[in-house]
């Protein structure tokens, strides 16, 4: 029998778990006329914390409602990629004869069938033009557009173009909306760019930890679909371990199944070696090549948060660690905030986001991390 649990980045797990709130509230804003606020969604989260596999599910349930989904990952080619996904998606609900759209005579300007464009419009209209003759087009027969971007970038021409296309289409009151999800440092910068600041009117949902209670009750169920037998306290062991970090659920989940058979009942023993084997599958996916991407300075920066003993760590304390100017610790904290690795909780604190990381770091050898 298949593993329900799906321990893999990118990937639509069976359930989202403790994700019902926002799940709703983007339901409701799709109903919103358009150019609502809350037809325009941010999904701000640390590495891991489940915002593809959350865009994926959002992608879903918008489909069933009409819309149709166009979920690119965000660089150079997704204003192509979005017009491109909207033709293949909106295909099965737009007759293939010739047809006329508001303002364009068919085979002059338009379309020539279905969704494909006339020549005269591939050659000659941009982005925004073409996603308009879409919109009409898929409205005539009764669908909307959801435009769904995922590791937003900031300040590049393409994420400009794309806000400054949906913000042009929504106040037409064309049928329209919008999620962009990314890491919180990125997401910020978006913001404060100029050409998106209406952006900041749109609905924000910082993905946290998921509850535990949600986890709890889902590790219940979805292991006694599995046929395994759990105590209520090793229940409770086992979402403890994941910390509510969505990716550890799927790993510690994954091996418990894996490591026993239907009908068995779990033993602390087995617990303890599926959690131990989730954490190195953490370590490999998530720490090395989260430190990778760090250059050395980041992460000597790192290990002396890592190294506090308060939790959050106190920005003066890692300053007298380091025996570094302030200045210079500012910048550092900047890169580890943009990387997703640190937040601030409040002033003069920082946290590390990555769960179990601040462990890896204090019981490696130095040497380890640096010769990579
Ligand atoms: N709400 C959830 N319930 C259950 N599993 C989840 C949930 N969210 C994410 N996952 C699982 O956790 C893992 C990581 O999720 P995902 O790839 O969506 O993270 P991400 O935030 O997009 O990470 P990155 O910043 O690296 O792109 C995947 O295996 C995914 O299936
Ligand atoms: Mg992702």
């Amino acid at each position: 029998m298949a593993n329900l649990f799906h321990p893999s980045f990118g990937s639509r797990p069976e359930r989202i778990v403790g994700r019902d709130d926002v799940i709703a509230q983007f339901l409701k804003g799709l109903q919103r006329e358009p150019g609502h606020r809350d037809r325009a969604t941010l999904v701000l989260g640390q590495r891991g914390m489940g915002k593809t596999a959350l865009l994926l599910q959002l992608a879903e349930e918008a489909k069933s409602r009409g819309f149709v989904p166009a979920r690119v990952t965000s660089g150079e080619d997704m204003l192509e990629e979005i017009i491109e996904s909207i033709q293949i998606g909106g295909s099965e609900f737009v007759s293939e004869k010739p047809s006329r759209v508001r303002g364009f005579s068919a085979g002059a300007l338009g379309f020539s069938f279905g969704l494909t464009f006339s020549e005269e419009v591939r050659a000659n209209y941009g982005f925004r033009t073409k996603l308009s003759l879409l919109c009409d087009k898929l409205a005539e027969n009764g669908r909307k557009v959801l435009l769904l971007v995922d590791e937003v970038q900031p300040n590049t021409d393409a994420m400009r173009a794309l806000a400054s296309t949906y913000q042009h289409l929504a106040g037409e009151g064309k049928e329209v909306a919008i999620v962009m999800a990314g890491l919180p440092g990125s997401l910020s910068r978006v913001l404060n760019d100029k050409v998106l600041t209406f952006l900041n009117r749109a609905r924000k949902h910082d993905l946290g930890p998921l509850p535990a209670s949600d986890i709890l009750a889902y590790y219940d169920d979805a292991l006694s679909r599995e046929r395994r037998i759990v105590a209520p306290e090793l229940l409770m062991r086992a979402t403890d371990a994941t910390r509510g970090f969505p990716y550890l659920l799927q790993l510690v989940g994954y091996y418990i199944v894996e490591l026993t058979a239907a009908g068995d009942t779990i033993t602390p023993d087995v617990l303890e070696k599926a959690i131990t084997a989730a954490r190195l599958d953490l370590a490999a996916d998530v720490f090395s090549p989260t430190l990778n991407a760090l250059s050395p300075r980041d992460i000597e920066v790192l290990r002396a948060v890592a190294a506090q003993k308060t939790s959050p760590a106190i920005v003066a304390d890692i300053i007298a660690t380091l025996g570094v100017k302030n200045s210079y610790f500012q910048q550092y904290r900047i890169r580890l905030i943009d990387a997703g690795v640190v937040e601030a909780p409040r002033d003069g604190a920082l946290s590390i986001t990555v769960p179990y990381l601040a462990e890896y770091l204090n019981d490696e050898r130095p040497e380890t991390v640096e010769e990579r």
